[in-house]
């Protein structure tokens, strides 16, 4: 058998899924009803807020907090290792977005560097799961620089950082509940965590075409709401989660420990602290050729999936006019030189070990 890199649901969770949806299929409940409402408050309870907004993706949510903060105009600071979605979510909010260096971590000096009286918000993506030990550093720069932080926490659900959960460090984050995340709503889905009560209030208007609870369009919103299935599949995964990321976090230690000495480091993340498990990251020496490795392990059976960001957003056709001259030797780098190692909540030791054995000799292989 070729091991995969992730792995979907187990059959017992497919079923007692099934029978969620039958349930809310028959009371004819489909949106913004008691699902949702739970949902929501299982959100908050995650990101340690007191407000959770549930939308249909981690882009809209991006997106409406960007709106929130009345980016128009003005520049959003985003790292250019992310996804495609936390650049173009600040660009349809209308501002002006410039990059930041950033490996699996956001490079602080590039962030300061920028900071003028025309950036709105900087955003921070916990990329893979991984928080960056120094986030207090960037929540108390941001501070005096009098400028909102804005948490990407796509991959981030469950991960601390000295007790304190992501979600926690920024005026709001945007979660992604997309069907290759920690939790997912059912292929796609998202929430906006917050504790500033009027963010709350205009994101529940937002996603619901700008309508007040009364029914009077205020804003020029959009049909952004998750579906009662969608938060009801959420609710499940989001209860197991701290099973869950306990779990991935197992596998991920076991991996480093094993696979020490063989060319990988791992990221330090601290015996207090806590990683989602979305992606298990690890640096390749210098001297290990990235595609021989993942050719010598598959020829063990292991599939090593493409890395987190390998063409950072500098890299990408449709970025290509910002930032126009900028080096960003950091995520360069990290984009050269990392791989994710297969990893999913329900992976047996048996099926662990194989990729241990399999990728230590494979790292032998690529040199
Ligand atoms: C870092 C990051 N931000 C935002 C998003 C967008 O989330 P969605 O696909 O739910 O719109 C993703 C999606 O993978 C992501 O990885």
């Amino acid at each position: 058998m070729i091991i995969p890199f992730t792995a979907a649901l187990t059959d017992a969770e497919i079923t007692a899924a099934a029978s969620l949806i039958t349930d809310i299929l028959s009371s004819g409940d489909l949106v913004l009803g008691q699902h949702t409402e739970a949902f929501e408050g299982r959100a908050a309870a995650m990101a340690g807020v007191r407000e959770a907004v549930a939308v249909n993706s981690g882009s809209t949510a991006l997106e409406i907090i960007f709106s929130w903060l009345d980016v128009a105009g003005r520049t959003v600071l985003v790292p250019t290792n992310t996804n495609y979605a936390t650049a173009a979510a600040a660009l349809r909010a209308g501002a002006r977005v410039e990059l930041y260096d950033s490996g699996l971590y956001p490079d602080l000096d590039d962030i300061a560097a920028r900071l003028s009286g025309s950036v709105a918000a900087v955003v921070v993506v916990h990329v893979g799961g991984y928080l960056s030990p120094r986030l207090p550093e960037l929540v108390a720069m941001c501070e005096r620089a009098r400028v909102a932080l804005v948490e990407d926490a796509a991959h981030a659900h469950g991960a601390h950082l000295h007790r304190i959960p992501a979600g926690g460090f920024g005026v709001a984050a945007a979660w992604s509940f997309f069907a290759t995340k920690v939790v997912t709503t059912g292929g796609e889905g998202g929430a906006i965590t917050t504790s500033d009560n009027a963010l709350a209030t205009f994101a529940r208007q937002y996603r619901n075409q700008g309508k007040t609870s009364d029914g009077v369009h205020i804003l020029a919103g959009n049909s952004w709401r998750l579906t009662e299935i969608g938060a009801a599949l959420g609710t499940i995964g989001l209860d197991q989660l701290t099973d869950d990321t306990c779990t991935r976090r197992a596998i991920i230690d076991r991996y480093r420990r094993n696979l020490a000495g063989t060319g990988l480091t791992f990221p330090d993340i601290g015996e207090n602290n806590q990683v989602s498990g979305h992606k298990c990251i690890a640096l390749l020496a210098d001297d290990i050729d990235r595609d021989a490795l993942r050719a010598a392990a598959a020829e063990h059976g292991v599939t090593l999936a493409r890395g987190v960001y390998e063409q950072p957003l500098h890299r990408q056709p449709v970025f290509a006019n910002l930032n126009a001259g900028d080096r960003f030797a950091q995520a360069d780098d990290f984009a050269a030189r990392h791989i994710c190692l297969p990893l999913w909540r329900s992976m047996d030791a048996g099926t662990v070990e194989k990729v241990i054995t399999a990728v230590a000799a494979a790292t032998t292989a690529a040199r």
